[in-house]
């Protein structure tokens, strides 16, 4: 367990690169076992659930290391097609073990997945989907059996566009006889960087950030290396954090296109933002407005993940906001912890009402979740006073050094472990 000690009330100021993208790291590497061979990757973050997919990996007999942001994979030598239940609990994205131990062995023993708990997360599209490619599928409790002679190209039309389920598809087709057409696909850019890694592996795959994405056929190269893209989430968080608790910071490295959405209602709110090539500069007095409604929604819509943290920057804010959660139906924990910093925030169901407060006092609060945990973290820098966040291990599951990262701005904060 971890304590976040923050002094509130200090502007961000400076300049700092964002980490790779937890998101689109998790699928690459699961994805890197479907043909054997090496896989080198850079940017790769250094939190829990990299160490977690890694050690997955040699549990299954592959060579799997992390040293700073590089990996290294070499899955020659897999040698199971078992994922122990109590490795599958750790994350969420486990779950891509199936369609990619299925690609690789033709058959894959799993659990449910574990992960944040921000609503019912079923599997019931990623079974789907390994089930149209020809696969037969038992279920006997929390226990998950997938087996398939050969698979078979196919037509999967997603119902919803699960970013999960679009990506377990995509590295399953990958080993499938003949085309693949995933139509009402997720379009994330985690989806693109995936793409962009099959590619490399040796997958012939178009398509992807747009609904419809195609697979035909595989030649495997022995050795690839990708470049994982920056996590526009925790580029997010710092926005955020900036603009709620005041400064100037530019954060180097990142794609604005990603952060349309989030530029929108920070702008609104009285933030100035400017753009240069690959570099965002947010200037904030702290003295935010309210916004119009948020309303979350896959991508290129609002993100879910960027709902507590675009919350937690409000709190302050002048006027109403109204928020509305349509991913999760259950990702409001952290209004709860924030309302003890003095927040003015009412939950109902999929809506939630923040009333900005003229300040916020420092609190003892918990991190409910991984971005909950971040909300935290961002109303504590921007509340008066000391604030503690009680963290069971969440925050670093997303967020690499951000206590170091945050003093190099200016923040008044370190973690005690
Ligand atoms: C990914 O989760 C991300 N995780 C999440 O990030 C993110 O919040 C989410 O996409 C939405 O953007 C990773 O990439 C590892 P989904 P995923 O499948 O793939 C329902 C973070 O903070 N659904 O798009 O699990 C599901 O219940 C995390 O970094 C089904 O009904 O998300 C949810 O309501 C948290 N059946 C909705 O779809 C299924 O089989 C979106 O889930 C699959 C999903």
């Amino acid at each position: 367990m971890a304590i976040w000690h923050i002094n509130g009330g200090h502007k961000l100021k400076g300049s700092c690169f964002v980490q790779g993208s937890k998101n689109a790291a998790l699928p690459v590497i699961t994805a890197s076992v479907i043909s054997g061979g090496v896989t080198e990757l850079l940017n790769v973050p250094q939190l829990s659930d990299i160490t977690n997919t890694l050690r997955i990996l040699r549990q299954l007999g592959c060579v799997a290391e992390q040293q700073g942001n590089d990996v290294y994979i070499d899955s020659t030598c897999l040698s199971s097609n078992t994922v122990p239940a109590e490795m599958m609990e750790k994350m969420r994205s486990s779950v891509l073990f199936m369609g990619a131990l299925l690609a690789r062995c033709g058959e894959v023993h799993l659990t449910n997945p574990g992960g944040c708990k921000i609503g019912a997360r079923p599997v019931d599209l990623h079974i789907s989907a390994m089930k149209a490619l020809g696969a037969e599928v038992e279920e006997n409790g929390c226990e998950i059996v997938c087996k398939a002679d050969k698979l078979k190209g196919a037509h999967i039309e997603l119902p919803f566009p699960s970013v999960g389920a679009t990506e377990n598809a995509m590295i399953a087709a990958c080993m499938a006889d003949g085309e693949t057409v995933i139509s009402g696909a997720a379009k994330e850019p985690e989806i693109v960087d995936l793409q962009e890694y099959l590619r490399k592996k040796g997958a012939y795959i178009y398509g992807a950030g747009t609904g419809k994405i195609s697979i035909n056929g595989f030649e495997k190269s022995k050795h690839c290396g990708h470049r994982i893209i920056p996590d526009r989430i925790v580029a997010s968080s710092l926005l955020c954090a900036a603009a709620a608790a005041g400064g100037d910071i530019e954060l180097r490295g990142v794609d604005l296109k990603e952060f349309s959405c989030l530029q929108h209602f920070l702008n609104e709110a009285g933030c100035d933002i400017i753009v240069n090539q690959r570099s965002i500069r947010l200037v904030s007095d702290g003295r935010l407005r309210s916004v119009s409604d948020v309303v979350t929604a896959p991508y290129p819509g609002f993100p879910t993940d960027a709902q507590p943290l675009l919350m937690a920057a409000l709190l302050k804010a002048d006027g109403k906001t109204e928020f509305t959660e349509n991913i999760f139906d259950s990702r409001y924990c952290h209004a709860r912890e924030l309302s003890r910093f003095g927040a003015d925030i009412t939950v109902n169901g999929r809506n939630a009402t923040v009333w900005g407060v003229k300040s916020l006092n420092g609190a003892t609060v918990t991190a409910t979740d991984l971005r909950g945990g971040a909300a935290m973290i961002i109303a504590g820098l921007s509340a008066n006073g000391k604030t503690e966040v009680v963290d069971t291990g969440h925050i670093f599951r997303g967020y690499e050094n951000f206590d170091y990262k945050l003093r190099s701005l200016g923040a008044d904060v370190y973690m005690e472990i």
